[in-house]
């Protein structure tokens, strides 16, 4: 068991399933609503928290209704908020799913006034609490800012970052973690349509041990210290229910894999393994 903080965004989730992705200007029945907690960094933890870590969340909430379906949430699955940035105004950050049931697709309107969560509240942490810290990659002044905190006064902590999406100068958190995950989609922004070479330019200009990217329907890649590539292909779903979430399970099992000092390929398998039995199933109840 390791105790993990991770630092980015809770939602609050709408999830609307329908039959088939609409068309525009149509009216359409959903088959089924729900509503519930999300977030990167929210849905990772809670499936840490499923795999016997110790968890905390760090990210902002506002003092309405909303954030106590998220904080009841936290608390079914033991995770400890208490390094929360709390703000009297606002609402929390809420996201509009439509999950097609016909592909599991999921297309997500994210609507967000809330400011994000600041360096100077990190600072009042005491990591030493903590064995590995996992951060989103947003707020970049901001994030530099921890990350350079975890990586001068915490060097045995472990650091996780999750590349989702290009943000002006996010290339300058790349030095600090020991995990760098990127999405396809920040690949393909990157003007890359294959993760394999993006991942070998990246290792010539970082240092982390691990270079990783998941691939959707594809798998995942990743490079290791040397310089090798890696590969673990996805794993069959016989039906596939629901998507959304289904990175931030493969980030889950990757630091999962890692804290059990699994080498690479193992933890690249482990983590499509996982992020495939959560596209089986609604919401993050995993039985593992
Ligand atoms: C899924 C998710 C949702 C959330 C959205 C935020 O990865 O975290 O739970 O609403 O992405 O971008």
């Amino acid at each position: 068991m390791a105790r993990i903080l991770g630092v980015g965004n809770a939602t609050l989730d709408i999830i609307n399933t329908l039959a088939n992705y609409p068309a525009e200007d149509s009216e359409q029945r959903a088959e089924s609503q729900r509503i519930c907690r999300g977030g990167n960094t929210a849905n990772t933890l809670v499936v840490l928290s499923q795999l016997g870590h110790q968890c905390s969340w760090a990210g902002t909430l506002a003092d309405e209704p909303d954030a106590k379906r998220i904080c009841a949430d936290f608390d079914h699955y033991g995770i400890d908020y208490s390094p929360v940035y709390e703000v009297e105004h606002g609402k929390v950050p809420t996201s509009y799913v439509i999950s097609n049931q016909r592909n599991g697709s999921r297309t997500i309107v994210h609507v967000r006034d809330l400011p994000e969560y600041p360096a100077a509240r990190f600072y009042e942490l005491d990591l030493n609490d903590y064995d590995w810290i996992h951060f989103e990659g947003r707020n970049v002044l901001e994030v530099r800012q921890m990350l350079e905190h975890v990586a001068t006064l915490y060097p045995n902590v472990f650091i996780s970052l999750e590349v989702e999406k290009q943000r002006e100068g996010i290339a300058q958190l790349f030095n600090y973690p020991d995990v760098l995950i990127f999405s396809r989609h920040y690949v393909n922004e990157a003007n890359y349509f294959e993760a394999t070479p993006f991942l070998a330019d990246m290792r010539k200009l970082y240092q982390a041990n691990h270079l990783v990217c998941a691939w959707g329907d594809r798998g995942a890649y990743a490079v290791d210290e040397e310089g090798n590539s890696i590969h673990s292909p996805a794993h069959p779903v016989s039906s596939v229910i629901e998507t959304l979430g289904a990175g931030d399970t493969f980030n889950a099992a990757l630091i999962n894999a890692f804290l059990q000092e699994e080498a690479l390929d193992a933890a690249l398998y482990q983590a499509c393994e996982l992020a495939a039995k959560k596209c089986g199933i609604e919401g993050f109840n995993l039985e593992v």
